[in-house]
């Protein structure tokens, strides 16, 4: 046995707390489960498929779970919150992204997790009733409950660290405002039941005075504000965001670079999606496709930079449309138009049609997430991870614009994961 397994044996358990617990959770933790017996293979998730080259034997390389002494899924405890009835069993259900005897096969381990009451608001999500919440109004209490039941989720499964992903429905889209600036802001607004204070950003607070790593995986603001950086850097908590990377933009993120290296025109990209799934359901209220929007529209500005390239991109007509329908259900399906301007003006076209699987592309993504954050947060790295870019349609960033090319995002990961691996052997040390 390597050095680097032996290591990884030290690794404690890792709690993983779902805010919001439906299709892409469901599937996440049914996923897992069917993995651990052996019924299916985690696909898409580098944590658990991708090898690194070992800094110890030149030459040779290691899974990265074995370098980055992650816990196995063994050591990963899942819970969370969600605000509709029922147990992870009928919400995976009820999701239908997997088979019926896929989930038969995983039905035990899912009907034992209860969803705990979580905190809502209609006015950022409009099409949901809220059947299961906490009986409590004000913003600060919510906040003082969800922090007791980390808490509580944190002894009774006797867990080394524990990690709050928000992912939850789209909520309507804000702006950060005058109560998102500062810790002492925030939490007198929370008192106050501040209108611009969002549930997600609740749940948000609370993880992070619980000193928990926290990931947004949903397009809304949530941690992307100045409290919640400070609020980190307090706690020790890293923090990523936003918008999980899965389907078109995934692909947009792969071929625009491609287009603009050769110094192509363009002229236009139409982008249309047709989806059935809960999340559809959400993004059919404009106030929640405003969210999606913004972080699907973000990405081409940012890896075309027309004010470099007037020529080639000053006119570029980019459109996103997303419409719920429903005989599709999780399978999602996108098209592209692309407009290319080619050597004199000449025009050309391509067109991408891709047939996805919504909470298949995010799962894997949600599981890398929890387990790289945590290893980040023994590492010592706290705030804004701006190397998890690779993961988000819009990435939440420290500081400037944040990189959307993934090629380039890639890089940045592996570098980091190359630090991270130095780092690891050092903590592991010190937990003894
Ligand atoms: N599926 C993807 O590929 C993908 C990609 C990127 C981002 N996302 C985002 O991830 C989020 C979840 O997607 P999904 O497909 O699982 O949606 P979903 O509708 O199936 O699940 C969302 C769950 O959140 C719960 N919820 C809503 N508000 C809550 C609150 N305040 N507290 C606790 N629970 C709450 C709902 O009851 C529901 O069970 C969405 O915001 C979506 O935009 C999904």
């Amino acid at each position: 046995m390597s050095n680097t397994a032996v290591r990884a044996r030290d690794t404690g358990r890792v709690g993983v707390l779902l805010a919001g617990m439906g299709s892409i959770s469901t599937t996440l933790i049914a996923g897992v489960e069917a993995v651990k017996l052996g019924l299916g293979r985690p696909f898409g998730s580098l944590t658990q498929m991708a090898m690194m080259a070992d800094p110890e034997q030149p030459g040779r390389h290691v899974p990265m779970a074995e370098l980055l002494q992650l816990p196995t899924l063994d050591q990963v405890v899942f819970g969370g919150w969600d605000i509709s009835e029922g147990t992870c069993y009928t919400a995976a259900k009820r999701a239908a992204v997997l088979q019926p005897h896929l989930l038969e096969a995983v039905r035990a381990p899912l009907e034992s997790i209860v969803p705990m009451p979580g905190i809502h608001d209609t006015r950022f999500l409009r099409r949901a009733e809220g059947k299961r919440i906490k009986p409590l109004q004000n913003k600060w209490e919510q906040a003082e409950a969800l922090r007791a039941d980390i808490r509580a989720f944190r002894v009774e499964n006797r867990l080394e660290q524990v990690v709050v992903l928000w992912c939850g429905s789209t909520e309507v889209f804000l702006t950060p405002g005058p109560a998102h600036q500062a810790t002492g802001i925030f939490e007198a607004a929370m008192k106050e039941n501040e209108p611009t204070i969002a549930p997600s950003m609740v749940y948000a607070y609370a993880a992070l005075k619980e000193r928990c790593a926290f990931v947004n995986a949903t397009p809304t603001l949530t941690v992307d504000l100045p409290v919640m950086k400070e609020l980190a850097a307090a706690n020790g908590a890293p923090i990523c965001g936003k918008d999980l990377k899965t389907g078109q933009t995934l692909l947009k993120t792969i071929l625009a670079p491609g287009i603009k290296q050769r110094m192509l025109g363009l002229a236009g990209w139409f982008s249309m999606n047709i989806l059935g799934n809960q999340d559809g359901a959400v993004l059919d209220d404009p106030a929640a496709f405003r969210s999606k929007e913004e972080s699907k529209l973000s990405v081409l500005n940012d890896i075309l930079e027309p004010a470099l390239y007037p020529e080639l991109y000053g006119q570029l007509s980019h459109q996103v449309k997303i419409n719920y329908y429903p005989p599709r259900g999780d399978n999602k399906e996108s098209w592209d138009t692309i407009d290319l301007v080619g050597w004199l003006g000449y025009e050309m076209q391509i067109k991408v049609n891709f047939l996805c699987r919504d909470s298949i592309l995010a799962a894997p993504l949600l599981l890398d997430l929890a387990l790289l954050s945590s290893a980040a947060q023994r590492a010592g790295w706290h705030g804004t991870q701006d190397w998890l870019a690779f993961y988000f349609k819009s990435p939440q960033v420290s500081q400037g614009r944040p990189e959307h090319d993934l090629s380039v995002q890639f890089q940045q990961l592996q570098a980091a994961l190359r630090t991270l691996a130095q780092r690891v052997p050092q903590t592991a040390g010190v937990r003894g």
